[in-house]
């Protein structure tokens, strides 16, 4: 099935991070190919341009740029807030939403350029080779796929020591042993001694939530305003998806919402511990979720909490072009017709909570909910409806634990008498 991997011409996702920019020489000379570099931005932050020179430098032929913020916004941030999406209920699964967008940008600048193959710089111990194959495997069978990382068996030092040996020019970060993945979602930071479960993430590794005692002593209110699922304004101010994910990344990250630390089963059959900074994903998927609470009616309300989890859990383990993911986001489409409104969050100190949430399409009647007189919910019926409600209970709980139980006999006795009176039967 692997091409046989002779390539002319590669095409490299470069972030113009250490192993990325080592990749591009190591690849030149590997396998004697030309190499042009592609650098995608999803709303990272760091220098940008200052990576596009500095790949060309380093022996690329051409270094490409393509802004995809707006297409990860709306094509795939969007959909993953109609599902509420946390993998294994925590993790807003910021790095696995931006790679098949990464990978399918890639295919299309390899065939525009005519690379014969394409290149990226993950390990091989991670989910993102997974997400990067998977995608451009389905999306272009024909192209080859390196990963030097995956190859070339060197660890930091060793990267360092071939950027000197071969006059590469790599930007020397202060020496930060963590790996950190970025983008307009999320911000991943793994290794170092976040990889001992049993210690703390110390502060340093933090960076979108500030320091935790810089965090303001009273809490900030921020009204978000959904149409269909999507949010579309803070504040009553209507906002594109990239500069409203952004300024909610600000609002919320300076109170410290978002911060996750969990234990995390990667789809290479490994648990690791993950930290995460995702102050505006964690802020408006509770707005979404509160809003939907208010219109959705209980039966699907549960439903989509499966169908929730499951688009989760595809999205983690690189199947975004498949059919299952479609179908499942055109159910999710489906539900969200209604779930237009507006929630106020309340920030504060590591929280984002819901506090007001309206809707033209609310579900919750007043005159049925509340306990004043002018309720109209008929309160006899009650009595009625919990007669037949409970009846295959009555009939069915402890047959088996009757037999066990017998030695005991005041159990089973009261049953009768708990009942609540009914009408006579007419
Ligand atoms: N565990 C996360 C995921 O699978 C984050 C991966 C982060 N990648 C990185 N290069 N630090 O989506």
């Amino acid at each position: 099935m692997a091409a046989p991997i002779a390539p002319r011409h590669v095409l490299l996702a470069y972030s113009g991070g250490l192993d990325t920019s080592v990749a591009i020489s190591w690849i030149a000379e590997r396998y004697g190919a030309s190499v042009t570099t592609l650098t995608v931005d999803v709303g990272q932050q760091g220098e940008l341009e200052g990576a596009l020179a500095r790949a060309k430098r380093n022996g690329a032929r051409e270094a490409r740029f393509v802004d995809a913020k707006a297409a990860f916004a709306q094509e795939f941030v969007w959909p993953a807030v109609t599902a509420n999406a946390l993998y294994q209920g925590a993790y807003p699964l910021s790095t696995a939403l931006a790679r098949p967008l990464i990978a399918r940008t890639l295919v299309e600048v390899a065939r525009q350029v005519g690379a014969d193959a394409v290149a990226h710089g993950c390990t091989g111990k991670g989910n993102d080779q997974v997400r990067f194959d998977v995608a451009i495997q389905t999306l272009a069978p024909e192209l080859a796929i390196i990963a030097p990382v995956r190859e070339w068996n060197m660890n930091r030092e060793d990267e360092i020591r071939y950027a000197k040996d071969h006059s590469l020019e790599i930007r020397v970060t202060p020496k930060t042993p963590y790996s950190i993945d970025e983008n307009l979602w999320g911000r991943s930071i793994e290794g170092g001694i976040l990889e001992d479960p049993d210690r703390p993430a110390p502060e340093e590794v933090f960076d979108w939530t500030g320091r935790s005692d810089s965090w303001p002593a009273s809490p900030e209110e921020v009204v978000v305003t959904f149409e269909r699922g999507v949010p579309v304004a803070l504040d009553g101010r209507r906002m594109d998806p990239v500069p409203l994910v952004r300024e909610m990344n600000q609002r919320a990250g300076a109170n410290g919402v978002g911060r996750i630390d969990h234990v995390e089963d990667r789809v290479v059959g490994i648990k690791s511990r993950e930290t995460y900074e995702c102050p505006g994903a964690v802020a408006l998927i509770e707005a979404h979720r509160a809003l939907e609470s208010l219109v959705l009616p209980r039966d699907l309300l549960s439903f989509k909490s499966l169908i929730d989890r499951r688009f989760g859990e595809v999205v983690y383990e690189g199947m975004w072009f498949s059919p299952l993911r479609e179908a499942l986001q055109a159910f999710l489409e489906r539900t969200q017709e209604v779930v237009s409104g507006d929630v106020t969050l309340r920030l504060f100190q590591g929280n984002a909570k819901a506090t007001r949430r309206r809707s033209p399409y609310s579900l919750l009647a007043p005159e049925l909910a509340t306990y004043a007189a002018s309720s109209t919910f008929r309160q006899d019926a009650a009595v009625g409806f919990i007669h037949l409600y409970g009846l295959a209970n009555e009939r069915a709980y402890g047959r088996g634990k009757e037999s066990r139980e017998r030695t005991s006999p005041s159990k089973g006795r009261t049953k009768r008498a708990a009942r609540a009176i009914l009408p006579a039967s007419p």
